[in-house]
């Protein structure tokens, strides 16, 4: 399978990546059965992961989004984050659990636990679909909920993009 410039074959396909958020929902519906928790969604890459997940949630919470993208069209992980954090949802007092796409060198998720911290959350937790354990620079303690540890793969698919394109793809894809 070729996008733009590039050739890729599956890794992930859609079935165990149904069965798997069918699982972390179970848990999160067990872990957070008494705390109404704010679900924060990080955009884009992860839109269909927050929605299939968000779908197998029965008890109260609330959602809402922020995007941060450390990555510039490219397939190597920059520093440089842009943020467009706006909260409709005040966090203070409340059990938050971040969705995210991917864990890769764990800047963003440093990064964006560091600024919902400020804002005084009873607890803070981090929940992605992917996690590169190799590309990782340092250990997040508020990683709890991993759906998947692959290699250092650059990925496609399932909401994860490479210059736009890729998205749409129901299965997650590996860079040949
Ligand atoms: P980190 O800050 O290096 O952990 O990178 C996290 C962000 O980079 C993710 O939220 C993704 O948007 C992007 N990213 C990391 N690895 C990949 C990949 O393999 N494919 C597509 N995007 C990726």
């Amino acid at each position: 399978m070729k996008l733009v410039d590039l050739d890729f074959e599956p890794l992930i396909l859609a079935d165990a990546i149904e069965k798997r958020v069918k699982d972390i929902g179970i848990q999160l519906n067990k872990d957070y059965s008494d705390t109404k928790p704010v679900f924060v969604g990080v955009l884009n890459g992860s839109f269909l992961f927050i929605a299939d997940l968000i779908k197998q949630i029965d008890i109260p919470c609330e959602i809402t989004f922020t995007k941060l993208a450390s990555y510039y069209g490219g397939t190597k992980s920059t520093l440089k984050i842009r943020d467009d954090i706006d909260f409709s949802v005040d966090i203070k007092g409340r059990d938050v659990l971040i969705i995210e796409d991917i864990v890769d060198t764990g800047n963003t998720a440093h990064y964006l636990i560091d600024k919902l911290k400020a804002k005084e959350p009873a607890s803070i937790k981090l929940c992605s679909l992917l996690l590169k354990p190799a590309s990782l620079q340092t250990k997040i303690d508020e990683l709890k909920y991993v759906g998947f540890e692959i290699e250092n793969h650059f990925v496609v698919g399932y909401g994860l993009d490479y210059k736009e394109m890729g998205r749409n793809l129901r299965d997650i894809y590996k860079k040949v």
